[in-house]
């Protein structure tokens, strides 16, 4: 077996479907030891055991932590790093669209607290594991939809007023773009390297936490989606869109 990644260890959130798991288990498959991340402790039981099982590689754990909770974050964070003095790939991946605004347990957003704040916290928590390892990588997966919105509303980030899932999305999605710009600049000089993607349209579990006709239409429309081993296979090898100026 080809274990290019053997001895290094790779994290990967929002591990339990879709483009997260396969991309624990291309990792795995690769000989990393792969920590997924899931909020769910039996859904990241089972996808340790499929990747285990498809891959034969049994360094493949799996943390259970609620990504749109500060507390638990920070909790994950030091679980990971009491286990792991090095962390060689960070793979910020958890994220969802919600149709209807909802906040967290913290009171903060969902879109804006799991798919922005959850990548900022965890990253800046991990940076002295990262930095620790002979070449690290962030990777954080935005999506094509950050071409949707043309700047951060500062002013209201959490759409107390006017909120539509669309736009807090696109959002959310512009301001993983802007974060992987800027941690670039701040990590300039150092052996780690931050990335940030669009997968392409991937048939997974996205959207479908929505009821309604939402819901319903994104699981129609993914029947043209690619499949989530291609969708990781173009995460991997796309270069990040010209047009991704923070
Ligand atoms: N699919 C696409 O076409 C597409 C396109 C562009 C970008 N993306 C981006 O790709 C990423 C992955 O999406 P996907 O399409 O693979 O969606 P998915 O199938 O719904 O998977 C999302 C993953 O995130 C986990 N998650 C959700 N909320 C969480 C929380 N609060 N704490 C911890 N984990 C949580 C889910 O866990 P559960 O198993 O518990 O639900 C699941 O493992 C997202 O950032 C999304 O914005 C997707």
């Amino acid at each position: 077996m080809d274990t290019p990644l053997a001895g290094k260890t790779c994290i990967v959130t929002g591990a339990t479907n879709g483009i997260g798991e396969v991309t624990a288990q291309a990792l795995a498959q690769m000989g990393a030891t792969v920590i997924g991340v899931g909020r769910s402790p039996a859904r990241c039981a089972d996808s340790a055991a499929r990747i285990k099982a498809a891959t034969g590689n049994a360094q493949v754990e799996y943390v259970v932590a609620d990504l749109s909770v500060q507390g638990q974050v920070r909790r994950l964070a030091d679980e990971i790093k009491a286990r792991h003095s090095r962390i060689d790939v960070l793979v910020n991946n958890a994220g969802m669209y919600f149709s209807t605004r909802q906040t967290s347990p913290d009171g903060i957003e969902m879109t804006w607290a799991l798919n922005l704040l959850n990548y900022f916290l965890l990253t800046n928590l991990l940076l002295d594991a990262l930095k620790a390892a002979p070449a690290a990588r962030v990777v954080s997966v935005s999506s094509g939809a950050h071409e949707g919105a043309k700047q951060i509303n500062f002013a209201d980030p959490e759409f107390k007023t006017g909120y539509s899932g669309w736009t807090a999305y696109n959002q959310s999605k512009l301001a993983n773009v802007q974060f992987t710009y800027e941690l670039a600049r701040r990590l300039a000089g150092t052996r780690v390297t931050a990335n940030a993607l669009h997968p392409g349209f991937v048939a997974t579990g996205f959207g479908h936490n929505n009821g309604g006709l939402m819901g319903v239409g994104m699981k129609i429309a993914q029947r043209v989606g690619a499949r989530p081993p291609k969708g990781r296979r173009r995460a991997f090898t796309w270069p990040v869109h010209p047009k991704w100026k923070a």
